[in-house]
């Protein structure tokens, strides 16, 4: 009985800790339901599944067009071949996240940026600046051609 106990509160911290680290760490729920699976735990990305998020799309966030990429990505998603750090993914979709709410992806973008990227500067990601872009419209073949526009180089 008294094993079990120690069990159960063993669970139950172990809970708590996850549970924490959630909370400490704004958008990680999100990127680990949504994300994951395509651009893995540290958005290292899948050669032939998804590209790497780390140390790749921070680059995007200190202009105004890579901002409104940045955000457009999740929301409308993206078709066509993209080249990252020499790799080619083609044929593989990123898909539109467009049911999360504008704070939702603020969070998780900003995590992406933060934790994997580096980025400091994200106080101009706000829900107001999801729901502007939002707002715009456009297709995943549009986000795919506004890459190809970016005033920092992503490699094709
Ligand atoms: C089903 C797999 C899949 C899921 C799930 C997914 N992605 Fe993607 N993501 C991709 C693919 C594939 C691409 C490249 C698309 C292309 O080649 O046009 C991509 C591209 C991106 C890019 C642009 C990378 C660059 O170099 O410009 C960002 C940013 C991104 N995803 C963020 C996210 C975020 C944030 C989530 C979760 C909300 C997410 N992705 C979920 C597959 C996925």
């Amino acid at each position: 009985m008294r094993q079990l106990f120690a069990t159960c509160l063993l669970t139950l911290h172990a809970g708590m800790l996850l549970a924490q680290d959630a909370q400490g760490k704004p958008g990680a729920g999100i990127y680990a339901t949504h994300c994951v699976a395509c651009h893995q735990p540290d958005g290292q990305g899948a050669p032939g599944v998804a590209p790497p998020l780390a140390g790749n799309v921070g680059r995007h966030a200190g202009n105004p067009e890579g901002r409104n990429y940045l955000a457009r990505v999740p929301l409308v998603g993206m078709v066509g071949t993209i080249t990252v750090d020499g790799v080619r993914y083609l044929g593989n979709n990123m898909p539109s996240f467009s049911a999360l709410s504008d704070a939702d992806i603020a969070s998780v973008v900003g995590y992406v940026l933060r934790d994997f990227n580096g980025v400091a500067d994200l106080s101009w990601l706000t829900p107001d600046f999801v729901a502007g872009v939002r707002q715009s419209g456009g297709t995943p073949n549009e986000t795919h051609k506004q890459r190809g526009r970016l005033p920092v180089a992503t490699g094709g």
